[in-house]
């Protein structure tokens, strides 16, 4: 394995400079049922060996189990890594499955507060509204968030599954680094509005679930035939049932494309998302999200692919052939309110 670190790119217009491929550290505490901590311990030194600067976490992950979990990491490498966490969203305690989201002024504040205290950090670099709660005036929860970063709590705002017009008014607010919002091979609504407002006003994309959740790797094809009881996607409408059958059907270009190069289909997923950059003119920085050392040695590999004209354009398909929906309620998305 090649150990030569990886390009770095800047978030936003001020934001700070990273790696071109984070790391998604969720799944570390969160979603895809019980992870291995030494397993996950190797997967973030190996990370930031190979030129990984940006992990992310968000205080949902475990409720505030995960920031806790990267706290000693962290505060080992403070001066190398670029945290991002995030807030809005809860679970709620009476439906596990149901999020709560909430962007009040007064939930912000106690909000940044026990994240830095679980992360054991003074400042956050990177600080993300999770989701929109389209109650509260997005001035609000952006004026209340440039507070924090005036106050030297955040360094960096960030937004994830914001509209176009959401994010031009937060811009108006205040600058944004980042949108963190799905995209990938499977899911590439945002291309639509999201994508042109942010090459326009100069904001990073951080595409989460770039590998489909794992399924553009061929790890699983059924979510509920492969997948532990505890996994978040079994709740998920393309991995289940009839859509996931035709979904995995859908990956054999990707396969096609990964032997050409010598790769796997979820290298070749991640050149793909790595390649907006080039063809959408924005600062791209996938985070895939492993525990697994290996994986984040084929997973950084990855930033070295080029994929052909050709290859993009046999790839080009896939999205428009997905069956079913990324989320089973979209109104938590930016595609289910624009
Ligand atoms: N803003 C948001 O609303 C939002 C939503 C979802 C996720 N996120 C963030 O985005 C990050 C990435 O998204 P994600 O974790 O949902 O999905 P992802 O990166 O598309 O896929 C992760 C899944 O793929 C597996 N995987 C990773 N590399 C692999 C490889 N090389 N071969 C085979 N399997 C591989 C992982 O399992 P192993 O651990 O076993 O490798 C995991 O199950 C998260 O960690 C989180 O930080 C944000």
């Amino acid at each position: 394995m090649n150990d030569s670190r990886m390009a770095t790119v800047r978030l936003g217009e001020s934001g700070p400079e990273v790696g071109v491929q984070g790391l998604g550290c969720m799944g570390m505490s969160f979603a895809y049922g019980p992870a291995d901590a030494e397993s996950s311990r190797a997967a973030l030194e190996r990370a930031l060996e190979l030129g990984v600067t940006l992990f992310d976490t968000a205080d949902l992950y475990g409720a505030g189990e995960n920031e806790t979990f990267l706290s000693p990491f962290f505060r080992a490498h403070r001066d190398e890594v670029v945290i991002a966490t995030k807030f809005a969203l809860s679970t709620d305690p009476d439906d596990p499955t149901k999020r709560i989201i909430r962007n009040d002024p007064p939930y912000i504040r106690r909000c940044v507060e026990a994240s830095l205290r679980r992360l054991g950090v003074d400042v956050i670099d990177l600080y993300y509204m999770h989701r929109r709660d389209v109650h509260v005036p997005i001035e609000d929860s952006v004026g209340t968030m440039a507070e924090l970063v005036r106050e030297g709590k955040v360094k960096h705002l960030g937004l994830s599954e914001v509209t176009a017009d959401e994010l031009r008014d937060a811009r108006a607010v205040h600058p944004i680094a980042a949108v963190q919002s799905e995209w990938s091979l499977f899911s590439r609504d945002i291309e639509a509005h999201v994508v042109p407002a942010a090459r326009e006003l100069g904001v990073a994309l951080v595409p989460y679930s770039p590998l489909g959740r794992g399924f553009l790797t061929g790890a699983f094809s059924n979510a509920e035939a492969d997948l532990t009881d505890q996994d978040f996607r079994r709740t998920l409408p393309r991995f289940t049932g009839e859509n996931a059958a035709a979904n995995a059907a859908l990956l054999e270009p990707v396969r096609t494309v990964a032997k050409a190069h010598d790769a796997s289909p979820g290298q070749i997923a991640l050149a793909w998302a790595q390649q907006r950059a080039a063809v959408h003119g924005l600062t791209v920085v996938p985070i895939p999200g492993t525990t697994k050392r290996a994986r984040v040695e084929e997973n950084t590999a990855a930033t070295r692919i080029v994929l052909t004209e050709d290859e993009l354009a046999l790839l080009e398909p896939i999205a428009s052939r997905v069956s079913g929906d990324r989320y089973p309620n979209m109104s938590m998305t930016s595609a289910g309110r624009e």
